[in-house]
């Protein structure tokens, strides 16, 4: 298995779709529409497998000193041979190279978020714009979602 990470591009819109799609029927990502994403390209990145994407994680700036990581997710069987990780780092080396130093996410992934180096940390601290694509989520009145942060060296 050679997994490259890299910036999406428009020719991954269709197979980004399908798999934030798959997962926000499971409730795991919220779901966003073809129109979100073209739009939204920019701050995602892909993994991809001999021409297959097989991952994908965005950042979303949510201040001078805070970057978001959202809909993070790799097809089933690509989980737990370090592929999270891999995604993750290239995201937070975009976060420094962006000269942000605070990435946070919410999730129901801890431990893993954990192992990455992330404190849990109270949802309170975070400004408005982390909840604003709250009102697309069905929990959104009972958000059970765990918010984690690291700060990097910039
Ligand atoms: C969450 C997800 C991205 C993790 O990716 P992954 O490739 O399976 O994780 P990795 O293999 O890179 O694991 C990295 C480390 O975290 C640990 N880890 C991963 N999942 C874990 C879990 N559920 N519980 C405890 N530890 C876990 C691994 O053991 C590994 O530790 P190590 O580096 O010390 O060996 C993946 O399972 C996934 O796509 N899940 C569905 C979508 C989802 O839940 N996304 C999160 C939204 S924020």
């Amino acid at each position: 298995m050679t997994v490259v990470c890299r910036k999406a591009t428009e020719k991954d819109l269709d197979a980004l779709v399908t798999l934030i799609q798959l997962y926000a029927e499971q409730g795991i990502m919220l779901p966003r529409s073809r129109e979100a994403l073209q739009r939204q390209l920019d701050t995602f990145i892909v993994a991809e497998d001999e021409g297959e994407i097989v991952g994908c994680g965005s950042l979303m700036k949510l201040g001078d000193d805070l970057i978001e990581i959202r809909s993070l997710g790799l097809l089933n069987k690509y989980r737990g041979k370090g592929l999270g990780r891999q995604i993750v780092e290239f995201l937070i080396e975009q976060a420094r190279q962006m000269k942000v130093p605070k990435v946070m996410a919410l999730t129901y992934q801890v431990a893993f978020f954990e192992r990455l180096g992330f404190t849990v940390v109270p949802k309170e601290i975070f400004p408005e714009k982390v909840w604003k694509d709250c009102i697309f989520c069905k929990k959104q009145h009972c958000c059970d979602e765990i918010a984690v942060m690291k700060r990097i060296d910039l």
